[in-house]
């Protein structure tokens, strides 16, 4: 058990294409930054963060710290939901045009980070709006500068290029996603210090979130070694970890390695792409916004691992076998996987069915059309390992209810 000989006080520089500092007390690697950005003449910041959270896990005192230090101007848009909006964007891009923003620091989990992404890409275009960026109605071709200060273990939004937002206008209930070669953070910090006071059900469903990263990205049609090899040890240290976290909030070495596994996800399916149980999520989450995207995925995970091991058994049966030990890698060993992932959920303490979370059978037709009509899903299911028909959609979120 190496994890242990880890020095996991001393912060060190994850490289990808992002460059994240990942350790306890890495948030104090702000004001570095804050001073390197000032240099480059980066001295405008919008910081885009939810009501509270920013301030609770302490992140907001070494910013504004930094900022002041380094005499960087900032404006604050902090109302940033769960599950956020693309009208959010478009608030937060106003406060960063009045300001002259040169840089846009996200605090925050996902849907934080998310936000700052898009922004950043939105402030270079004053007469477009965020819908019109999600639905694909222009292409974006740069973005300011963004900083993502990373306070959940799940996203991994911090080191891949990925955003999301909901759109609910006119009867809408869209949740797509973008992806642009320039919305890679240009700095990100996973410090597990600001993760303690995530409670118990956003640790439990973020992680559940990196799972599923993983769990698709090592089984999509466009997979490579690097995704098995990063889902593996994501898989691994979820498990082993996530226990701890949920039985005590302040393990630091369980929100360590929680971070690092979600950070891994997050660059495990920033190469592999995610399929089914992303794509059949977001409709769950923009028909019912106060659900939670790892909630959400954790519902419909068994079936969808049903019909994925199916097509992929030999890399599932690896990936899992923290999970699932007994695996042997055939297809016939497809039910096993779902129930033994159905078992681990419940064990963690999820033991929703889609028919808890509010659904009904007749909504299954609205949640099947918005797999296929919201803008970027098809994306996803073009991924997938198994052909995305109707009625494979259909059958998951019945056999979901
Ligand atoms: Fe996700």
């Amino acid at each position: 058990m190496w994890e242990k000989t880890m020095p996991i006080e001393q912060v060190r520089e994850i490289r990808g294409k992002s460059s994240v500092f990942l350790g306890i007390g890495a948030i104090e690697k702000i004001y570095d930054i804050a001073n390197e950005v000032k240099t480059r003449g980066l001295n405008k910041a919008l910081i885009v963060t939810g009501k509270s959270g920013y301030k609770k896990c302490g992140a907001w005192d070494y910013v504004k710290k930094a900022l002041e230090e380094n005499d960087i101007e900032y404006v604050l848009y902090n109302k940033v939901t769960p599950n956020p909006l693309n009208t959010q964007i478009d608030e937060a891009k106003i406060l960063g045009i009045e300001l002259g923003a040169k840089f846009v620091i996200g605090i925050g989990g996902g849907s934080s980070i998310d936000t700052a992404k898009s922004a950043a890409i939105m402030i270079n275009y004053p007469n477009k709006t965020a819908s019109e960026l999600y639905e694909y109605k222009f292409t974006p071709k740069k973005s300011l500068p963004v900083i993502a200060i990373n306070t959940t273990h799940g996203t991994g939004s911090e080191g891949n290029r990925f955003a999301v937002t909901s759109i609910l206008d006119d009867g809408k209930e869209f949740k797509p996603a973008i992806a642009y070669d320039f919305s890679y953070p240009m700095y990100s910090i996973d410090d597990p210090k600001l993760m303690i006071t995530l409670p118990k059900l956003q640790t439990l469903y973020t992680s559940i979130d990196a799972v599923n990263h993983v769990f698709e990205a090592c089984t999509t049609s466009v997979t490579s070694p690097y995704s098995v090899l990063l889902a593996k040890e994501t898989v691994r240290l979820v498990d082993k970890y996530l226990p701890k976290a949920l039985e005590n909030g302040e393990d630091l070495e369980a929100r360590y390695y929680l971070s690092y596994a979600a950070l891994m996800g997050g660059i495990c399916f920033d190469n592999g792409m995610v399929h089914l149980t992303h794509a059949l999520e977001h409709p769950l989450s923009a028909m019912k916004p106060n659900l939670a995207h790892g909630l959400g995925l954790a519902v419909i995970l068994p079936s969808i691992a049903k019909y994925t091991y199916k097509a992929r058994p030999e890399v599932l049966a690896d990936v899992l076998s923290p999970i699932i030990p007994e695996l042997k890698g055939y297809k016939e060993e497809a039910v096993k996987v779902s129930l033994g992932i159905k078992k681990w959920l419940h064990d963690l303490g999820v033991k929703e069915t889609l028919s808890d979370l509010g659904f009904k059978d007749e909504d299954i037709k609205r949640l099947v059309e918005l797999t296929f009509k919201t803008p970027s899903l098809d994306l996803l299911l073009n991924c997938s390992p198994i052909k995305s028909t109707e009625d494979l959609i259909t059958a998951i979120y019945k056999e979901s209810l």
